[in-house]
């Protein structure tokens, strides 16, 4: 162990959903690069918490769980062994993997949210969306369709027409069905509760231009966004899966998604250091990295600093590390088309994740995409990992076998030579 330097890092990894199994692009995209950092601060002394954990609630769970027919909370169970069991696998050294889920977090989310309302950073605004009353319950846009106004297609969902990808508005869907029971859902407004972001793009603007040391890429697309304007962003839903409103007139309401999981990040040290979790949110020796993928960008520069802004107490994040894409043999993951590794199937491979952490360690799209591909991962593993890195080994532990007995004896310090003490000061430095 080094020595203490007396700085606190806060490190994270973006919670995956829980509803589909993680494929090597989500590893190399956050859990890989976030366990290196990780485990190189812990090596330097700092004190280190590293913490993640799934992302459970809104539309996604609810319709994973109900296209298999099962109980949502017996599907969440199952899904977060699978999804623990596959970072284990990979030796993500997480010092606490919680669940979106669970009490503390839902808790912890309302106290949140109550701090930003009373700091006056929330608004009420009404909002248009698909109700079915034979079902009566408001439809997630996956859960109704019809026909695409800009191309005609058929089966367009209700806020996007894959044939075409136009964006749709609930008004632009023709003859819109129900999924669920088949009849024409009608149009209801109600009123939802809006993150008043276009307050708080002035100090977003500046704060981001201070941040000198993120890589260009997440900086120029966070402040592409302030440019475009940024408007009251809609952080409630009409679901019943997810963190209950704590407001008046509010309580058939669950936050968006996207509201409730960063603050996962808090919950989440929370219940690894009930004492002393708030040293790692609040007090300005700490610095707190986030590991992300690219389309998790805008969430981590622009909407949860402005929440993190907005409720006050907390400290910003220090550094937003996104990172881009990995790619299958020449194309996108995709659990439909069968293409590609997802991680359930790695234990039975018999692959030593070592050896699959070191490939995917050379993939890591720090700056641009990369590519997964199985000839190239047999030819770094033989000419990298055994040419050069075990083969630098295995000469140093012949040598100290044959030439020195099998040990090496520090010599008195008489002995050392100035360039000795040079060699070991600049080892020895930071
Ligand atoms: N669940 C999201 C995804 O897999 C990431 C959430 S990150 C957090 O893309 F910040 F919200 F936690
Ligand atoms: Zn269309």
């Amino acid at each position: 162990m080094g020595v203490l330097v007396g700085e606190r890092r806060l490190i994270t990894a973006a919670l995956p959903y829980i509803n589909n199994i993680p494929h090597l692009g989500h590893i190399v995209g956050s859990h890989l690069p976030a366990d290196i950092f990780a485990r190189y601060c812990r090596l330097k002394g700092y004190d280190v918490l590293f913490v993640g954990g799934s992302d459970e609630n809104g539309t996604p769970s609810e319709l994973a769980a109900e296209d298999l027919g099962v109980n949502l909370n017996e599907f969440l169970d199952k899904m977060y062994e699978e999804h623990k069991r596959i970072y284990d696998w990979f030796c993500i050294s997480y010092d606490n993997f919680s669940r979106t889920s669970r009490k503390i977090h839902h808790e912890t989310t309302q106290e949140f949210f109550k701090k930003i309302y009373e700091n006056g950073f929330i608004s009420v605004g009404k909002v248009k969306s698909f109700y079915c009353e034979k079902d009566k319950r408001f439809l997630p846009d996956r859960y109704v369709e019809g026909r695409c106004s800009k191309c005609g297609y058929e089966h367009a969902n209700a806020d996007q027409c894959e044939k075409c990808t136009a964006l749709l508005d609930a008004e632009q869907l023709i003859n819109p069905k129900c999924k669920i029971c088949g009849s024409a859902p009608i149009i209801k407004e109600s009123e939802h509760l809006f993150l008043r972001l276009d307050k708080l793009s002035n100090r977003l603007e500046k704060w981001l231009r201070e941040n000198k040391h993120w890589r260009p890429q997440v900086i120029n697309l966070a402040l592409g966004w302030i440019k475009e304007g940024l408007k009251p962003r809609c952080i409630t839903r009409d679901l019943k899966h997810g963190v209950k409103v704590p407001i008046e007139g509010f309580q058939d309401k669950v936050f968006y998604v996207w509201f409730d999981a960063p603050i996962g990040y808090i919950s989440s040290t929370k219940e690894k250091k009930p004492n002393t979790w708030e040293k790692f949110w609040k007090d300005k020796n700490t610095k707190i990295y986030h590991f992300l993928g690219k389309d998790n960008i805008p969430f981590h520069t622009i909407f949860w600093p402005a929440m993190l802004m907005a409720n006050g107490e907390f400290n910003l994040p220090y550094h937003v590390v996104g990172l881009q894409y990995l790619t299958y043999e020449g194309g996108k993951f995709s659990k439909s088309q069968k293409r590609g590794v997802f991680c359930e199937k790695l234990p039975k491979t018999g692959i030593n994740p070592d050896i699959m952490r070191a490939y995917l360690t050379f993939l890591i799209p720090e700056t641009a995409d990369t590519e997964f591909k199985w000839t190239d991962f047999q030819a770094k593993i033989n000419s990298d990992i055994i040419g050069n890195y075990a083969n630098f080994i295995n000469r140093t532990l012949s040598f100290i076998y044959n030439k020195l007995g099998g040990s090496i004896q520090r010599p008195p310090e008489s002995e050392f030579t100035s360039s000795d003490k040079e060699l070991m000061k600049s080892v020895r430095k930071k």
